[in-house]
């Protein structure tokens, strides 16, 4: 069983000594480093390794215990606690307050990630990091492949395409997927703030001209697991690999879907457009991915995005 499975805090003296014994006696194998486990997906992470029987010890970290900024901090503890996978869920991901806190953005979202890529390629660590569909512009009117050249419309958009670039030209073994529309039963995210909003509001205005697949952070926390036991038993698959829920919405049925599960009987929903709402970042109209690569590469189905909302919105109720 992993022993610091559900830890966030930086190990103790003891417990690294105690940890540094069982690595001396090769009683401990397969560490896999989380970052930016506080997050959605990092405590959706949690919450599915713990209940299951894996092969793999993991040390789930946040921006408190291990800075992914800090190139030092992060060759020391993949050395000290002897990593053999990364799965990088620190980002830095207020897309609207990106456009002016573009440094803090492309700290996180770049530099950690070119120092994951040279710590890795140093190490030997096998990396499977997140990216989103922001990279893309939303000018095309089908799904989105892995070959569809990126032009990001927003700071953020291009600070995680900057870390896209960093990860493949340091040339070690990594994995990126690329997901969007995230939301769980943690964190902030569109379906808790619309529940909220619902409850207190007779009326609400969301934005009908972007569309997009919402996914559930919990289906690809499965994923990411699922990628670390297939290749393990089969070959790493470098490449970058796109991961949503199945189908596709606007903001606006997005929410109309979020009020027919969750049960809500008021609030009026009222569609806008993008213009009408005045966000400060540009987002793509059309930002659906096209699922086939994953699919085939690790032989996976992905469930519909109604049938993941539900499972969360009844987790949330
Ligand atoms: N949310 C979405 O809708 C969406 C859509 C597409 C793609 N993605 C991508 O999916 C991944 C996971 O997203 P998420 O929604 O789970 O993100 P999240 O909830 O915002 O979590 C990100 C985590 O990263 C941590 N972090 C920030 N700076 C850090 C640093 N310097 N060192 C270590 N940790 C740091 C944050 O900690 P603090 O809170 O302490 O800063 C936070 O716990 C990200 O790569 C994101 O870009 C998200």
């Amino acid at each position: 069983m992993p022993i610091f499975t559900g830890m966030t805090k930086l190990l103790g003296e003891t417990e690294k000594e105690t940890l540094k014994q069982q690595f001396f006696y090769g009683l401990v194998q397969k560490n896999v480093l989380v970052t930016g486990a506080n997050g959605q997906l990092g405590n959706e992470l949690r919450v599915l390794t713990a209940r299951m029987n894996l092969p793999f010890q993991f040390f789930f970290t946040d921006s408190d215990t291990l800075d992914v900024t800090d190139r030092e901090q992060l060759s020391a503890f993949v050395r000290d606690y002897r990593i053999l996978y990364i799965i990088n869920c620190a980002a830095y991901t207020a897309v609207d307050r990106a456009e002016t806190d573009f440094e803090a953005a492309y700290a996180v979202n770049e530099k950690a990630v070119e120092n994951i890529a040279l710590v890795t390629r140093q190490e030997g660590i096998k990396v499977i990091h997140i990216s989103t569909d922001f990279v893309f512009d939303g000018q095309s009117k089908i799904p989105y492949t892995e070959e569809t050249e990126p032009n990001p419309l927003s700071v953020y958009g291009q600070s995680k395409l900057k870390g896209e670039k960093a990860l493949q030209a340091a040339g070690g073994e990594w994995i990126i997927l690329r997901t969007s529309w995230l939301y769980s039963e943690y964190g902030n995210n569109f379906v808790k703030t619309m529940i909220r909003l619902m409850r207190e509001r007779d009326r609400l205005t969301i934005v009908d001209d972007q569309r997009g697949a919402p996914t559930y952070a919990a289906d690809l926390a499965e994923m990411i697991v699922h990628i670390l036991q297939y290749t393990e038993e089969t070959e790493w698959k470098t490449g970058i690999y796109h991961f949503s829920n199945r189908g596709e919405t606007s903001w606006f049925g997005f929410a109309e879907e979020i009020k027919r599960t969750a049960g809500i009987d008021r609030c009026e929903l009222v569609p806008v457009t993008t213009r009408e709402y005045g966000a400060s970042a540009p987002r793509p109209k059309y930002s659906v991915m096209n699922l086939s690569k994953i699919c085939a590469a690790f032989h996976v189905e992905i469930p519909d995005w109604k049938e993941a909302l539900k499972r969360c919105v009844d987790l949330l109720m």
